[in-house]
This record gives structure tokens, C-alpha cells and sequence, in this order.
């Protein structure tokens, strides 16, 4: 079973496409006519010229809105598609998903004509986000997902270009650092939900931290020592864009 067919019910609600991050997606995405999604999970910032989505959760797939493009239910590590399928391919927030990352990037560049958008996050700085270095340090070296760093990410698409995608403060994709500057929403179980992170770690490590926060939060600690990001409008937690040309 994936996954995501046990984390992922609830993905449609908590993760909608942010329209500020669709906007640098399809400028990534440039002239292409024809655009493979892979890890497409539920259809997020899928633009008008998808002809083909790739995800290996049937849970995910059931999600797609009606309309959307076909979706093909398989790993990138195997993509059951032919060479040059489509002008650009895209891969958003699952790289670190994958079992066999070099296996999925030779994929993402056989099926590809021109173009490799890649959605992902540096960890060394994703990392330091005040989530997990104050109330969920011992998150990181917890999950079964590997870091992935940007050089490495980059080498193995054969070079890219890497672009900062700041993260608003009303983010409308509820990732793990989109709650930024809305402390309280770690502490709703369906906002926890959409996290994969959370689902990865034991509840040992995240009661602990969650309760650390609450308290922070209702003596108002947390604002204090965070008053900097009040008024912030974005802030760079560590996603980047990788854009590749073939
Ligand atoms: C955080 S979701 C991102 C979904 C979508 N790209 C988005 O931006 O909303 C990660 C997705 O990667 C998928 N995934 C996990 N392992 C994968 C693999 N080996 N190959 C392709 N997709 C995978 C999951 O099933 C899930 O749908």
C-alpha cells in the first residue's frame, strides 16, 4: 500500500493549491504544451496542458477533481511511459517521498522533451523552521525520509536552476512550514493531517512539543520571542524550485 493511501484522505481540504506558488510553478513551467505530472497526488497546480498524471496512491488519485488529467497509478522510479512524452515534467513536494531518488530523476529526464520542474525544500533550512527546532527537534533525525539537499538534487537533474519560493503568511497549501506566521494551526489534528511529517514521527516526540507550544501560545512566549515574523509577509523556509533544461 503507499503512503499516502493511509495519510492522504483528507489531502484535498488541508492542502489547496496556494495561487501565489501556481503562479512561479506555471512561469517555471514556461511555453511547454504538454506537461507530465508526477507525484501528482490529488492535481495541485496542475496547469490547463497536463496531459498525464503519474501517483502510486489510489487514494490520491480518487481525489482528483473531476476533469482532470488521467492519472496513471505508478511510481516515478518506474514510469510506464514513453520516451519524450511531453514538452516539461513536473515533480512538487515528493522527491523526498521516494525510495529510489536517482532511479525517479532518470525517469523524470527519459520522459521529458524539454523541460524538469522540481518543488522541493533545502533541509538545512527547512530544518531550522521554529516548529521543528524549537518544540520538534528530534523530528528530523525521526522520519524515514531522507534529506535531500538542493546541490545533490541538481546534479542529478544535470544541472538546474534554483529559485526561492517564499512561503506567505496565508499560504492556502498547508505544508509543514505554511502555517509560519498561524502558530495555532499545528494544534489542529486536521491541519496535523495534512503534514506527512507528523505521520512519521512518534507520538512521544510530538505530544511533548505540541504541549510546549500550546503553553507558549496561551502566555503569549511565543509571540515574544517571535514578534520579528508578525509582520512579515513571507518568509523563506527552505522551498525551492529547480528548473531544469533538457
Ligand atoms: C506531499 S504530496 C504532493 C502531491 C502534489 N505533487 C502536490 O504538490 O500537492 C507527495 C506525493 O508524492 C507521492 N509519492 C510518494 N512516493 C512516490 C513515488 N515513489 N513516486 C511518485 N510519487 C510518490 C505521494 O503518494 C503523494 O501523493
Amino acid at each position: 500500500m503507499a503512503t499516502y493511501d493511509s495519510i492522504g484522505a483528507t489531502y484535498a481540504d488541508t492542502r489547496r493549491p496556494d495561487p501565489r506558488i501556481a503562479a512561479r510553478i506555471h512561469h517555471a513551467l514556461g511555453d511547454a504544451t504538454t506537461v507530465i505530472n508526477v507525484g501528482a497526488g490529488t492535481g495541485s497546480y496542475e496547469p490547463p496542458q497536463t496531459i498525464q498524471a503519474v501517483e502510486p496512491s489510489s487514494v490520491m488519485i480518487a481525489q482528483r477533481p473531476a476533469g482532470s488529467a488521467p492519472a496513471l497509478e505508478a511510481s516515478a522510479e518506474l514510469i510506464p511511459l514513453a520516451d519524450d512524452s511531453a514538452d516539461a515534467v513536473m515533480a512538487l513536494l515528493t522527491v523526498h517521498h521516494w525510495s529510489d531518488l536517482e532511479a525517479g530523476i532518470g525517469e523524470l529526464r527519459r520522459i521529458a522533451r524539454q523541460r524538469i520542474v522540481v518543488l522541493t525544500f533545502d533541509p538545512d533550512i527547512n530544518h531550522r523552521f521554529w516548529l521543528l527546532e524549537e518544540y520538534l527537534p528530534e523530528a528530523a533525525a525521526c522520519t524515514d525520509t531522507p534529506a535531500i539537499g538542493v546541490d545533490r538534487l541538481a546534479t542529478l537533474l544535470g544541472g538546474a536552476r534554483t529559485e526561492t519560493v517564499p512561503v506567505p503568511h496565508d499560504c492556502t497549501d498547508g505544508f509543514l512550514a505554511a502555517f509560519w506566521r498561524r502558530p495555532e494551526a499545528y494544534l489542529d489534528p486536521h491541519v496535523r493531517a495534512g503534514i506527512s511529517l507528523f505521520a512519521q514521527i512518534s507520538d512521544e516526540v510530538i505530544w511533548p512539543g505540541l504541549a510546549r507550544l500550546s503553553d507558549d501560545l496561551s502566555t503569549g512566549r511565543w509571540h515574544q520571542r517571535h514578534a520579528d515574523l508578525l509582520d512579515r509577509e513571507t518568509l523563506d523556509a527552505g522551498y525551492r524550485l529547480l528548473v531544469t533544461d533538457l
